[in-house]
């Protein structure tokens, strides 16, 4: 019985340094979500949405290897993920144009960024769209590509996002009306639990503010920094509140319930503020510098980190290629032998594509895959038994190119570029094994 995980999708958009609210609210959780064996995880680098808001090469190619090496460095493992940068997988803008296709303007209209937008430029009595790209108006699309193609069932995200996978859900929705059930409805998860982390000025951590640590600053910038969080004037001796301490805030999401009652009782007891950010800074530096060797590691050495994320690259491929395979066959992008007429169906009949079985010399048993013009298209490794050999070619033309997926350890390896051409030619025997 083959037991399904759940697939949990999450992207990163690549503007920026990371910093401890990030770290945090994200790259923790998602970490330690991630060594769940329930679930299957596919995080990747959302480069082509840098482009939206960024123009400066330079700055998006930094922030790629700053993200990448952070969550690296966080603990995340390559081998036991699908970690991959969004713009090594051409199959993605090509599912944006799918869907570009099946979603209504108006949906895009009523987006929070494009609204904003707009709202913004009435306010100030500028054109509607003044300002506004196209990029930021199809921004929903390319991330239901991003959701639909690998078949996530949650995606993690903050708040303001859920309208994304919502819209995500309404693009699926067309699309397996249309085409047939090709996409899994997504769901977004907001974790609730999850910290939001405090800025120096005490409001919410985030690059726009200016107020943000990065989480892998030089340690002696990270102290210059907490000591630089924003208290109240009270001066030792005079007990101090909790409530609204963004100091307070910032330990409580690094230590443990005890450490943190701990300093709440040295707060009723007058702790002086600069002892305070000094424990801050002690708990913080626990938690980081260990990981810091690692990510300093990384960024010396950008080719590892390429390295790494081509890997990811590939074995997203290998289920993208082939999706968009069945796609392209599902809208009536087919190779023009595979469009019959009615004659030609008849005739195609005896010179369609078969299943050869038989045996070896090692006494295993094996099938192939061969086109009418008897090119090999599938080559099975070998079967301890005809019937298990039978059982697969059974599976391939009920569950066509995700059963190749599925079976690819039983199968000499594929070019991506063959995917295409196995998925249409799967639906064709279907079809005519359901005449
Ligand atoms: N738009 C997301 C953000 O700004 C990043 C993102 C891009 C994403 N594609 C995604 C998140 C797909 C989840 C799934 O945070």
């Amino acid at each position: 019985m083959k037991f399904e995980r759940t697939r949990v999708l999450t992207g990163i958009t690549t503007t920026g340094t990371p910093h401890l609210g990030n770290y945090v609210g994200a790259i923790r959780p998602t970490v330690q979500a991630s060594k769940n064996a329930a679930t299957e995880g596919f995080y990747f680098l959302a480069d082509y949405h840098a482009l939206i808001k960024c123009d400066e090469p330079a700055r998006i190619q930094r922030s790629t290897l700053e993200i990448a090496a952070s969550w690296i460095a966080s603990g995340l493992d390559p081998e036991q993920v699908t970690f991959y940068r969004q713009s090594d997988i051409p199959e993605i803008p090509e599912l944006t144009w799918f869907l570009t296709c099946v979603t209504g303007k108006g949906l895009l209209n009523r987006a929070h960024a494009y609204k904003a937008a707009t709202d913004k430029n009435h306010a100030s009595s500028h054109d509607t769209d003044a300002d506004v790209t196209a990029g930021l108006f199809m921004y929903p699309v390319l991330m239901g590509a991003d959701i639909l193609m690998f078949k996530a069932h949650q995606v993690p995200v903050g708040r303001d996002q859920i309208q994304h996978i919502e819209m995500a859900r309404d693009m699926a929705a067309s699309f397996n009306h249309l085409y047939g059930e090709h996409f899994v409805l997504p769901e977004a998860v907001v974790e609730e639990s999850v910290a939001l982390l405090p800025g120096l000025d005490g409001r919410k951590m985030s690059k726009s503010y200016d107020n943000t640590i990065p989480l892998f600053a030089p340690s002696a910038q990270i102290r210059k920094q907490i000591n630089a969080i924003v208290t109240d004037s009270r001066a030792p001796g005079e007990p101090k509140a909790t409530e609204g301490s963004a100091l307070f805030q910032i330990y409580q999401a690094f230590a443990s319930a005890e450490e943190t009652n701990q300093l709440a009782t040295a707060f009723s007891q007058g702790i002086p503020w600069g002892d305070a950010k000094q424990i801050l800074f002690e708990r913080i530096d626990r938690e980081i510098a260990p990981m810091r060797a690692t990510y300093e590691d990384l960024i010396q050495n950008p080719s590892q980190v390429e390295t790494i994320l081509l890997a990811g690259a590939d074995k997203a491929r290998s289920q993208s290629a082939a999706f968009m395979g069945e796609l392209r066959h599902a809208v009536g992008l087919r190779p023009l032998s595979a469009q019959l007429t009615a004659k030609q169906a008849k005739a195609a009949k005896t010179a369609t594509a078969s299943f050869k079985q038989y045996r070896q010399k090692d006494g295993q048993f094996y099938f192939k895959l061969v086109d009418p013009q008897g090119e090999i298209l599938l080559q099975s490794r070998g079967f301890t038994s005809p019937r298990d050999a039978g059982l697969a070619i059974e599976q391939l033309i009920e569950n066509g190119i995700s059963a190749v997926q599925a079976m690819a350890s039983q199968l000499e390896s594929i070019p991506l570029t063959a995917h295409s051409h196995i998925a249409s030619t799967l639906i064709l025997l279907l079809e005519s094994s359901k005449k």
